[in-house]
């Protein structure tokens, strides 16, 4: 295994500024500070994963944040500055004192550049998705995109108690997802085209990733080398709440300042196929699919919590009386577990997944024709 130290505090140490937004044909990095008022504010060297404008062109037009509306630049500051505003250094909080967002991480910590990173989870397509598949089987009830971003609030920064859905926080937040989704300037990609958007979904392996097992030996010595210089050998994440610096510099990866076990970054198969698209920051895909794999079966295999995830996926599916926990993904690890599940924990959490999906396909094909 390479040791990237050295290169690596030369990538944090530089402090070249690029315009990420400007269409002047410049070789635009899509790492580091911009000057297109998506970093404002940010303290330290401004890093973030950035919009590669250029590269998008043809289908998404980058407009300067501050030229926005209000609300679309209060949903904006809510979602990039969220421990400033929402989370435990801000001023929004609950009667009981609990701020809106436990986790010290911003939105935008995971849904990069706010949303306008294709396979960094972008929300330009939120709305439109929403509005074609409404109903989450698995979770039993029919959710609009404000129900999606509540789901966010309890399962990525720890909250059991959600905002108003119909809130000022949230609305402001739907403003600004709008924006995202007016940026997109290729009407084929828009309504019921959304799932030709390039990057709305994971970066899947090229594999058979379900039969792959994670190795959290292995896992631990490439989180050493390639990982803990930022996010911290305690996986704490570093730089929240220095003066100036209204967000983590480098966001928690687990602990209480992390997402939680209900979290879809809890499946190790997809934070190992987000891990290996974008990181080590600023060296993405340099990780072959085992190593990524096996840093993820590391990360999820430290403490986090639980929160609103232990009831997930306990309930009956209400069209076919089937158990949900048989119908949830295999290899999202959370909640309820079938009696009769053969599987061990371990299993569930580092696999291999296919003989898990396997079991519960036959089981829901035995049920569905002899248990109703
Ligand atoms: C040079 C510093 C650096 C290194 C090294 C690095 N990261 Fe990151 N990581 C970041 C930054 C900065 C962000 C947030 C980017 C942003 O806000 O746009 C991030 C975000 C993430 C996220 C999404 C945030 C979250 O809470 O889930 C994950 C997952 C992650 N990193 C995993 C890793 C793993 C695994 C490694 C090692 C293979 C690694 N990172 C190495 C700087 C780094
Ligand atoms: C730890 C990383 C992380 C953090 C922090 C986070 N999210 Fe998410 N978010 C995700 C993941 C992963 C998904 C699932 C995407 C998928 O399955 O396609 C998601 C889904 C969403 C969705 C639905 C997107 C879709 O296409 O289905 C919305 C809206 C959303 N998050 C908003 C937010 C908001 C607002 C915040 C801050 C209050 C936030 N998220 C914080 C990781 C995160």
């Amino acid at each position: 295994m390479l040791n990237r130290l050295g290169r690596l505090a030369l990538v944090v140490g530089s402090l070249t500024v690029v315009s990420s937004c400007g269409q002047d044909g410049a070789a635009a990095s899509a790492y580091g500070a911009d000057e297109s008022g998506l970093t404002s504010g940010l303290g330290f060297d401004g890093r973030i994963l950035k919009t590669d404008c250029n590269a998008m062109s043809s289908w998404y037009e980058c407009r300067d944040i501050r030229t926005a509306p209000a609300a679309v630049q209060r949903g904006y500051e809510y979602i990039h500055h969220t421990s400033s505003t929402l989370g435990p250094d801000g001023t929004r909080k609950f009667a009981d004192g609990t701020p809106y967002a436990r986790s010290s991480n911003a939105c935008s910590s995971c849904h990069f550049s706010g949303g306008q990173v294709p396979f960094g989870l972008p929300l330009m397509q939120v709305n439109d998705k929403y509005a074609a598949k409404p109903l989450f089987r698995a979770f039993n009830y029919k959710r609009d995109a404000r129900d999606a971003t509540l789901d966010c609030f309890r399962n990525c920064m720890g909250n059991v108690e959600v905002p108003d859905k119909y809130g000022d926080v949230i609305d402001d937040i739907m403003a600004y997802v709008g924006w995202t989704a007016a940026g997109v300037t290729d009407p084929s990609m828009t309504g019921a085209g959304w799932e030709s958007l390039p990057g709305h979904s994971w970066p899947y392996f090229s594999g058979d990733w379900q039969s792959m097992k994670a190795d959290v030996t292995n896992g631990g010595a490439i989180y050493e080398a390639e990982c803990h210089a930022c996010h911290g050998r305690d996986g704490a994440g570093q730089g929240e709440y220095r003066p100036g610096e209204p967000r983590p510099r480098y966001p928690a990866l687990w602990g209480d300042r992390s997402f939680t076990r209900g979290a879809a970054m809890y499946s190790v198969p997809q934070l190992a196929f987000f891990t290996r698209k974008h990181m080590p920051f600023g060296d993405p895909e340099t990780l072959s699919e085992q190593e990524a794999l096996d840093v993820a079966g590391f990360i999820n295999s430290q403490p986090r919590a639980v929160a609103h995830s232990a009831r997930m996926f306990c309930d009956a599916d209400t069209a076919t009386g089937l158990p949900n926990s048989l119908l949830k993904p295999a290899h999202w690890n959370v909640g309820c577990v079938d009696a009769a599940e053969p599987f061990s924990f371990e299993q569930r959490l580092l696999g291999p997944w296919r003989p898990i999906a396997l079991w519960r396909a036959a089981e829901v094909a035995r049920r569905g024709t002899t248990a109703r």
